[in-house]
């Protein structure tokens, strides 16, 4: 078992790891964006150099295509794949439904857009991305720059006639200046709390001029994969309502864990 990884490091890792038995060769694969998808990128990195997987990637973000070119994947662009078998990636919330919120690393467009366009999306997330109800995370909304704060002041008006105990919402900083998305927008966090009807929400904020998307993942994520501190991991398929439990067995000295940071 795991010597160096900390507990929540460990739980990204056994769940990624686990992930990558969904893939198989000659698939494409969207990949996914945050600390828990390079987790995912690292290993099937691993596949390909180890096992001699032949997939092709189609990674969610700038910072992920970079990581999957180092590790030796094949990387295309969604438009060159067109359809993906599988797309893995990481959340900041999920629901007994999975539903989810996503966007904490501000990369929500493109992650919704390679989800949407897979057979199947399979999320990888530690305990601590559980909920009852999701809303505690703030969402990401994708605003274009152009009259951003009146964007801002249109969507904190609709949400406060919205299901929601919050409707306050911050421009996202990189320090002191902007955080700018790989397509060029603003990210606006939403401070909601709780968010009663998700699908109402994401439906009706996507109406706002200047909205481009929002972080809200309705009926997109087929399964996810918990993974624990101690190596466990829950697999719930939101189609069978089955959740598997199983552990991971590995040793931290391998090639994956050098030089690893996100
Ligand atoms: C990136 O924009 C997000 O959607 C990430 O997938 C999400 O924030 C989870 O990131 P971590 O795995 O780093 O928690």
């Amino acid at each position: 078992m795991s010597g160096r990884l900390s507990p929540i490091d460990t739980a990204k890792f056994v769940a990624a790891k686990r992930a990558c038995e969904f893939v198989e060769d000659g698939m494409r694969v969207g990949l996914g964006t945050g600390s828990t998808a390079a987790w995912l990128v690292r290993c099937l990195g691993e596949m390909v150099k180890q096992d001699g997987l032949r997939i092709t990637g189609v990674p969610t973000s700038s910072r992920t295509a970079e990581l999957a070119r180092q590790v030796g994947i094949k990387v295309v662009s969604l438009d060159e794949a067109r359809w993906l078998d599988v797309t893995i990636d990481g959340a900041d919330e999920f629901d007994d439904e999975l539903n989810l919120i996503k966007g904490g690393g501000g990369a929500l467009l493109q992650e919704k857009i390679v989800a949407t366009a897979s057979d199947r999306m399979v999320v990888i997330a530690d305990t601590s991305k559980r909920v009852q109800t999701l809303g505690a995370f703030p969402l990401p909304l994708e605003v274009v720059p152009f009259g951003w704060q009146t964007t801002k002041a249109l969507v904190e008006e609709t949400l406060a006639a919205l299901d929601v105990l919050g409707d306050t919402a911050t421009r996202r900083m990189n320090g002191d200046a902007a955080f700018v998305t790989d397509e060029g927008n603003f990210i606006l966090d939403l401070h909601l709390n709780r968010i009663g009807n998700a699908r109402q929400l994401a439906l009706v904020i996507n109406q706002i001029p200047g909205v481009v998307e929002n972080g809200l993942f309705i009926d997109i994520c087929d399964v996810v994969v918990i993974g624990h501190g101690d190596g466990r991991v829950e697999v719930k398929d939101v189609n069978t309502g089955q959740t598997q439990e199983e552990r991971i067995d590995f040793i931290d000295t391998e090639n994956l864990f050098r030089d690893m940071g996100d």
